[in-house]
C-alpha cells in the first residue's frame, strides 16, 4: 500500500508533507520519509515507525524545500528499515517515492547492477529510481525519462519523482495504484488519497490509470496512457480537513463504534420516499438494470467480505434471489463460471483495494454487464469503475479494524436486497416490514452501546488468553466470523469463527478453560440448535460467553457469562449483534496496551495485491 504526499509551491512543503502523511498513515506506517531539493541539491531524511519519528527528525534539523516527496510505507519487499524506507535516490540526483508492485524488479536490478548501479535497499521501487537516472542519459528532460521508464516496468504503481536537474518540477504518474493532484492557487500537490491535502486544497485532479503529470508551480500538463496531452477535469471534494478528529474518544476505533446511530440514519437519509425505498438512490438507470439481473455476484475483501456473507443469506432467504460471494483475491485468479445477467456486487470501504479492484476488472473481462458498489469513498477508483453505486456514507474511518464501515455496509445491502428482491420474491409486506425496522436501527443500536462498561467488565477475563471461538449460525455465522476477525487484528489474540453446527467435526476438541467460546444468540428459529451446540461445550469444561436476546431467560454461571442484548427483529439483528462484538475486541485490546488504531503488521487500505 503505502502513502504518497509531494507537493510544488512557493513556500515550504515540508510541513504539508508531514501533515499529509500524517493523514496517510492508515495506508502504512512502518516508516516515513521525504525529500526536498534546496539549492538543486536533494536533502531527504527517513525514519523506521511512524511520522511523528519523521517529524521529530525533521524539527530537529529542518530541511525546508519548494519541492518535495514524502511517503509513509507499509513493507512489501525488504522489512521495515530505515535503508528500505521511501523515498529512494540514485546517484544524489533524481528522488522517487512509490505505492505498488513492481513485479520485474528482479530482472531490472540485475541489469541495472551489471551497468554499475549499487543498491541500498532490498526494495522494489530502488530499479525505479536508478532506471530513471539512466533513462536521462539519452533523453531531453525527467519527463521523457519517466515515460521511458514505466515502459520497462510490469506491475503497478503510483509514483513521485523529482530531480536536480530540473529542480523545480515534480513529475507524477499512476498504473494500478491511485493518484490524485491537488490544485491550489499557485501551488500544485499530488497524493495517494485526497485525505491527505485537504488542509491546502479541496479542488482536485483524479489521475487515470496510465497518466502521467508534469507540474511546475505554474503549469500542469497531463498526457495519458497514448501519450497524449489530455484535459481532466477538477472535482470539488465534499470532505472537510477537520472530519477525521478523534475529539473526546481515547481510539478512533471507539469514536467510530459510537458513531454507528448516526452513521446508520445517514446511510438511509433521503433514499426513501412515503416509506417507499427509490431505485434511484443506485444510479439513475438502476431500475433497468435491476429488471434484467438474474443473479448476484459479491465480490470482497476483509470485513467487507463478512458484510455480503450476511448478504447472501439475505438475498436467498428473503427475496429468494440467486446470489454467490467469493473472496475478491481468490475470484479473480480461479477462472470461476459466471452466470449471464449476473449482477456483479462490489463491497468495499475504501474503494481502493486491489484485489477488490481487480476481481471487478477480471468479471468485466469475463462478460458480466453489471456492476454495483457499495463503498464508503465518494471519490474512489471503485466507485468510478462501478456501473451503479450505494455510498455507504459512514464518514471517514480512520481505525484500522472496520466497525461503522461494516454496519452502514449492511445497512446499503439490505437496501440492494430490497431493490433486487421486489423482482423477486420480497413480498411488499416483508419489504415493509424491514423498511420500518432499518428505521429504528439507529434507536437499537444506541441501546446496545448502553452495553459499554459491562462488557468493558467482561473483557478483563480476556487479558491473559490466546485463543478465542466465535459461534454462530445463519447470518449470524458471518458475525461470528466478524467478531473472531475484530480481535485477532486488534488484541492479536486467535480468533476463529465456526458455524456453531460445525463445532462435533472438529473445534471442540480444542475446547478447555482456557479457550473462551463466544456465542451469538439472538432469539431466531436457530436458537435451540445453538443451545445444543453451548451444551456441548460446557459439558467440556468450556467457558462461554453468550450474547443473547433480552426476552430469553438464562443466568450466568461460574461457566457462562450472559451478556443480555436488547431484543431486535430476525432481519435487521445481525446489524444489531455486531456492536457487542466491537466493544469486546476494543476493550480487550485496551487491557492488552496494544496500538488499537494502527495494529502491527495490517493497514486500512490494501492497494497491493
Ligand atoms: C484491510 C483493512 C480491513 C478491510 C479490508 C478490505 O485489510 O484492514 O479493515 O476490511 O482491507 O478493505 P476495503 O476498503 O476494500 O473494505
Amino acid at each position: 500500500m503505502c502513502g504518497i504526499v509531494g507537493g510544488v509551491a512557493q513556500r515550504n512543503v515540508v510541513p504539508i508533507l508531514i501533515e499529509g502523511l500524517k493523514r496517510l498513515e492508515y495506508r502504512g506506517y512502518d516508516s516515513a520519509g521525504l525529500a526536498v531539493i534546496n539549492n538543486g541539491d536533494i536533502f531527504r531524511k527517513r525514519e523506521l515507525g511512524k511520522v511523528k519519528g519523521l517529524e521529530l527528525l525533521v524539527k530537529a534539523d529542518p530541511v525546508p524545500g519548494f519541492v518535495g516527496i514524502a511517503h509513509t510505507r507499509w513493507a512489501t519487499h525488504g522489512k521495515p528499515s530505515v535503508a528500505n524506507a521511501h523515498p529512494h535516490v540514485s546517484r544524489d540526483t533524481i528522488a522517487v517515492v512509490h505505492n505498488g508492485i513492481i513485479e520485474n524488479h528482479e530482472q531490472l536490478r540485475a541489469t541495472q547492477k551489471q551497468d554499475g548501479y549499487e543498491f541500498t535497499s532490498e526494495t522494489d521501487t530502488e530499479v525505479v529510481v536508478h532506471q530513471i537516472h539512466q533513462a536521462l542519459e539519452t533523453a531531453d528532460n525527467l519527463l521523457a525519462a519517466v515515460k521511458a521508464t514505466i515502459k520497462k516496468l510490469e506491475g503497478a504503481y503510483a509514483l513521485g519523482v523529482m530531480g536536480t536537474q530540473e529542480p523545480d518540477t515534480l513529475i507524477a504518474c499512476r498504473k494500478g495504484s491511485p493518484l490524485v493532484i491537488g490544485v491550489g492557487f499557485g501551488e500544485y500537490f499530488i497524493a495517494s488519497d485526497v485525505a491527505a491535502l485537504l488542509p491546502v486544497t479541496r479542488r482536485f485532479i483524479f489521475l487515470e490509470d496510465g497518466d502521467i503529470a508534469a507540474i511546475t508551480i505554474d503549469s500542469l500538463v497531463i498526457y495519458d496512457k497514448d501519450d497524449k496531452i489530455v484535459t481532466r477535469s477538477i472535482k470539488e471534494s465534499q470532505l472537510t480537513s477537520d472530519s477525521a478528529d478523534k475529539g473526546e474518544y481515547r481510539h478512533y476505533m471507539l469514536k467510530e463504534i459510537y458513531e454507528q446511530p448516526f452513521a446508520v440514519a445517514q446511510a438511509l437519509e433521503g433514499r426513501f420516499i412515503n416509506g417507499r425505498l427509490l431505485e434511484n438512490a443506485f444510479g439513475h438507470n438502476a431500475a433497468e438494470v435491476f429488471d434484467k439481473i438474474k443473479s448476484i455476484q459479491i465480490l470482497a475483501c476483509g470485513t467487507s467480505y463478512h458484510s455480503g456473507l450476511v448478504a447472501k443469506y439475505w438475498f436467498e432467504d428473503l427475496a429468494r434471489v440467486p446470489c454467490h460471494i467469493e473472496v475478491a483475491s481468490e475470484f479473480r485468479y480461479r477462472n470461476p463460471v459466471l452466470a449471464p445477467d449476473t449482477l456483479i456486487v462490489t463491497i468495499s470501504q475504501s474503494g481502493e483495494t486491489a484485489d477488490t479492484l481487480a476481481a471487478l476488472q477480471e468479471a468485466k473481462k469475463m462478460g458480466a454487464k453489471y456492476s454495483l458498489a457499495i463503498c464508503n469513498v465518494p471519490e474512489s477508483s471503485l466507485v468510478r469503475e462501478s456501473d451503479l453505486v450505494l455510498m455507504t456514507r459512514a464518514g471517514p474511518e480512520i481505525g484500522v479494524a472496520s466497525t461503522k464501515a461494516f454496519t452502514t455496509q449492511l445497512v446499503t445491502l439490505m437496501l440492494l436486497v430490497i431493490a433486487v428482491g421486489r423482482r423477486f420474491a420480497l413480498s411488499e409486506k416483508l419489504e415493509q416490514k424491514i423498511t420500518s425496522e432499518l428505521f429504528g436501527l439507529p434507536g437499537k443500536i444506541e441501546k446496545v452501546l448502553a452495553l459499554d462498561s459491562e462488557i468493558e467488565v467482561l473483557s478483563k477475563q480476556f487479558a491473559e488468553k490466546e485463543h478465542a471461538l466465535f459461534l454462530g449460525r445463519g447470518t449470524h455465522y458471518p458475525i461470528a466470523m466478524e467478531g473472531a476477525l475484530k480481535l485477532k487484528e486488534i488484541s492479536y489474540i486467535h480468533a476463529e469463527a465456526y458455524p456453531a453446527g460445525e463445532l462435533k467435526h472438529g473445534p471442540l476438541a480444542l475446547i478447555d478453560a482456557d479457550m473462551p467460546v463466544i456465542t451469538v444468540a439472538p432469539n431466531n428459529s436457530l436458537l435451540e440448535k445453538l443451545k445444543s451446540n453451548m451444551q456441548e461445550v460446557s459439558a467440556r469444561g468450556g467457558q462461554l460467553i453468550v450474547f443473547m436476546d433480552e426476552t430469553l431467560h438464562a443466568v450466568s454461571d461460574s461457566n457462562v457469562q450472559i451478556v443480555k442484548v436488547p431484543q431486535v427483529e430476525n432481519e435487521i439483528s445481525p446489524i444489531v449483534y455486531t456492536i457487542p462484538l466491537q466493544l469486546l475486541s476494543y476493550y480487550v485490546a485496551v487491557i492488552r496496551g496494544t496500538d488499537v488504531d494502527q495494529p502491527r503488521n495490517l493497514a486500512k487500505s490494501v492497494t497491493v495485491e
